[in-house]
């Protein structure tokens, strides 16, 4: 089970926490990983001036915009580069 943590923290969600979290939903259900995938929103996590702020796993990913997160699903979660 891999855990997808999204900032929804005042900062992050301006810079757009929601867009993240609707791409990522989205992917899961694409690829139909629903059982391999935790996500859940979290609150501010301390990097606000570098949102939107994701973590996978323990590893802690800034400056996520929607456009980056297919990649970032396809590395973390499908397990391969996002070409
Ligand atoms: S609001 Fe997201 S890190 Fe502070």
């Amino acid at each position: 089970m891999i855990r997808i943590s999204i900032c929804v923290g005042s900062a992050c969600h301006l810079r757009g926490a929601h867009g993240v979290l609707n791409a990522f939903i989205a992917l899961i259900d694409k690829y139909q990983v629903q059982g391999a995938v935790d996500l859940e929103g979290n609150f501010c996590q301390g990097y606000c001036t570098e949102g939107v702020v994701i973590k996978i796993g323990n590893e802690i990913i800034t400056n996520v915009s929607q456009e980056k997160v297919y990649d970032l699903f396809a590395e973390k979660v499908l397990g391969r580069d996002g070409t």
